[in-house]
């Protein structure tokens, strides 16, 4: 399925960066160019990433200020 349209990531995408090691949408923004056009799947990847990665809530508050510096769309919502 896709998470991601602008950008063609699906959720396989997604979950293979959390398994290769990607612990916030940041990370996955990083490895798979998702969230970074018009941020309409922020909250989806938001969402597979507290479902699958093994992080605690405390790093998805620096999740937020590492996704406004580098960019992701739709970071501040
Ligand atoms: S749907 Fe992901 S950036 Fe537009």
């Amino acid at each position: 399925m896709y998470v991601c349209h602008c950008n063609v990531v699906t959720d396989r995408d997604v979950l293979e960066s959390i398994a290769n090691g990607a612990r916030c949408v940041a990370d996955v923004a990083r490895e798979t160019g998702a969230g970074r056009t018009c941020g309409n799947c922020i909250s989806s990847l938001r969402e597979l990433v507290c479902q699958h990665c093994p992080v605690g809530a405390e790093r998805r508050t620096e999740e937020h200020a590492a996704e406004r510096e580098l960019g992701v769309a739709g970071a501040a919502r």
